[in-house]
C-alpha cells in the first residue's frame, strides 16, 4: 500500500493559503495593493472586530470585467505578468495572483465591481472557495471586496489571532504604511465605525506623514532628493537631535511597495554616524526609486523583503543622499504644511505609537517566517561568523549572513586598532558613540 497522495483541492488551497494570509492585516494589505494596482485615487478600508468579522475595502480603480471576475479568484490567476519576462521587471505591487485566491479560501468573500464601459456592474459571492452567486448588480465604477468571518474554516487559524485591539492596531499600521508608500492615494480608515485615518492624496509626502504621524513628528524632518546611478531616494529624515531609542520609525519604500531593506537601513545609519547619540536612531520615510529589472521583489509571498542585483549603488545612494540632507541643512527645515489643511487639522496624531508597533509586529513576523524558511533549508548559514549583529538586535532579530558593502569597514581598515577584519565582519557597529 502507497503512504504518498497528492493533497485534495481544498486542503491543498488552505495550505497554500495560509502563506499570503495570516491574519486581517495581510488581507488589508494585499486588498489594498490591488486597489494601487487598479489605478485608483481613493481606496476605503472598513474593518470590524479587528478584521475579523469584517474588512471592506472600497476603490474607485479600474474595476474587474464580469468575465473575469471568476478567474480573478484562481489561484495563479493574474492581469499583472504574463510571459517569464515580465518577472524581471515588475512594475505593480501584485504579480503573484495568489491573494483573491487565498483570502476566498478562508473567508466568505462579496465582490462588486464595474469597469467604466459596462452598463451593469457585477456581484460575485465565494465562501470557502466555493462560487455560491454572480449576478448584475448597480454599483460605481471601480470594485468593493467584502471579507466576512475570517478564518471561519480554518479553527487553527483562528486561534493564532490576537485580541481584536492588535489586530486592528496591526491592520491601521498597514495602511498607515502604504498610505505613505502613495501620497497621490487618499486612503480612509475607519474602525468599528470611527474615521481612524483620512489622507489628503495630493501628491505631497509631506501631508501624508503629517496626516499618519502628526505634528511633532512631522515638523523637525530635512528633506532628502538625490540621485545616483539612475537611482532616486527621495522622502524625509528626521534630525539628528530627535533620535528614537528604536527603528520603528524607519519606512523604506522601493519602487512604491513597503519593505524591510536591510542595505538602506545600513546607509541611512552610517549616513548619521558621529551625528546622532550612541544608542539612538534616526528617522525617515525614505522612498527609493530604482530600475525594476535590479531589484527582485519575488522573495517570498509576502514580498516585503527585496534582493537587490548590485547592493553597492543602492547603499550608496542612501548614504549620500541622507549625508548631503544633513550637510545641507545644519538648523532643521520644519516640513511646510498649511495650518487650515481640513485634513490635517483632523489627523489622528496619537495612535503613532500604537500602530507602529503593530505594524511592527506583523512585518517582523513575516522576516521571521522567512527566516524559518530559510534556517530549516540551511541550518549553517543562519549564525555563522559573518552575519552582521546589530547593536540592538533585539529590536528587529535578523541574523542570516547579508553582503555589507565596504564603506562599513573604511573606518575599520583606517584605525590602528588591533581589530582583524573577520572581528570587524562579526559585529558591524552601525552607531558609533559620539567622540
Ligand atoms: N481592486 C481591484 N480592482 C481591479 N482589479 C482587481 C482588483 N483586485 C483584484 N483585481 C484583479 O484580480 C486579479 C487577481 O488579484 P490577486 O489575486 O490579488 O493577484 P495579483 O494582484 O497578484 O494579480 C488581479 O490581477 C486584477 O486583475
Ligand atoms: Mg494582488
Amino acid at each position: 500500500m502507497s503512504n504518498i497522495h497528492v493533497l485534495d483541492k481544498h486542503t491543498a488551497e488552505l495550505i497554500a493559503a495560509g502563506e499570503v494570509v495570516e491574519r486581517p492585516a495581510s488581507v488589508v494589505k494585499e486588498l489594498i495593493e490591488n486597489s494601487i494596482d487598479a489605478g485608483a485615487s481613493f481606496v476605503c478600508v472598513e474593518i470590524e472586530n479587528g478584521g475579523v468579522s469584517l474588512i471592506k475595502i472600497t476603490d474607485d480603480g479600474s474595476g474587474i470585467l464580469r468575465d473575469d471576475v471568476p478567474t480573478a479568484f484562481l489561484r495563479h490567476a493574474t492581469s499583472k505578468v504574463r510571459v517569464q519576462d515580465d518577472l524581471e521587471s515588475i512594475g505593480t505591487l501584485g504579480f503573484r495572483g495568489e491573494a483573491l485566491a487565498s483570502v476566498s479560501a478562508v473567508a466568505r468573500v462579496e465582490l462588486l465591481t464595474r469597469t467604466a464601459n459596462e452598463m451593469a456592474g457585477t456581484r460575485y459571492v465565494i465562501e470557502g472557495g466555493e462560487e455560491r452567486l454572480l449576478e448584475d448588480t448597480a454599483c460605481p465604477q471601480g470594485t468593493t471586496i467584502i471579507v466576512r468571518d475570517l478564518f471561519y474554516n480554518v479553527p487553527a487559524r483562528m486561534k493564532f489571532l490576537k485580541k481584536d485591539v492588535t489586530e486592528a492596531n496591526a491592520v491601521a499600521g498597514v495602511v498607515d504604511c502604504i498610505a505613505l508608500s502613495h501620497p497621490e492615494v487618499s486612503f480612509r480608515l475607519i474602525r468599528d465605525g470611527r474615521e481612524e485615518l483620512l489622507t489628503p492624496g495630493d501628491g505631497l509626502l509631506e501631508s501624508c506623514i503629517y496626516t499618519v504621524f502628526g505634528r511633532e513628528f512631522s515638523k523637525g524632518m530635512l528633506s532628502v532628493d538625490y540621485r545616483l546611478e539612475g537611482i532616486h531616494i527621495h522622502g524625509f529624515v528626521s534630525k539628528p537631535a530627535a533620535g528614537r531609542g528604536n527603528r520603528t520609525m524607519q519606512h523604506f519604500f522601493i519602487n512604491g511597495r513597503y519593505v524591510k531593506t536591510r542595505t538602506a537601513m545600513a546607509a541611512l545609519e552610517q549616513a548619521f554616524k558621529g551625528v546622532i547619540m550612541t544608542g539612538k536612531f534616526p528617522s525617515c520615510v525614505l522612498h527609493i526609486d530604482l530600475p525594476p529589472q535590479t531589484v527582485d521583489v519575488n522573495v517570498h509571498p509576502s514580498k516585503i523583503e527585496v534582493r537587490f542585483v548590485n547592493e553597492r549603488p543602492v547603499f550608496d545612494t542612501v548614504y549620500y543622499g541622507v549625508k548631503s540632507a544633513l550637510q545641507s541643512s545644519p538648523v532643521s527645515v520644519p516640513i511646510q504644511i498649511p495650518e487650515t489643511n481640513e485634513y490635517v487639522e483632523k489627523a489622528p496624531t496619537a495612535r503613532t505609537t500604537a500602530t507602529q508597533t503593530a505594524a511592527r509586529t506583523i512585518l517582523s513576523d513575516s522576516l521571521h517566517t522567512i527566516d524559518r524558511i530559510r534556517s530549516a533549508e540551511s541550518k549553517e548559514s543562519v549564525s555563522k561568523p559573518g552575519s552582521v549583529s546589530f547593536r540592538d538586535g533585539g529590536e528587529l532579530p535578523y541574523n542570516r549572513p547579508v553582503t555589507v558593502p565596504e564603506i562599513f569597514f573604511e573606518d575599520a581598515m583606517k584605525s590602528e586598532t588591533s581589530q582583524d577584519e573577520a572581528a570587524v565582519k562579526a559585529e558591524v557597529p552601525i552607531t558609533q558613540e559620539v567622540t
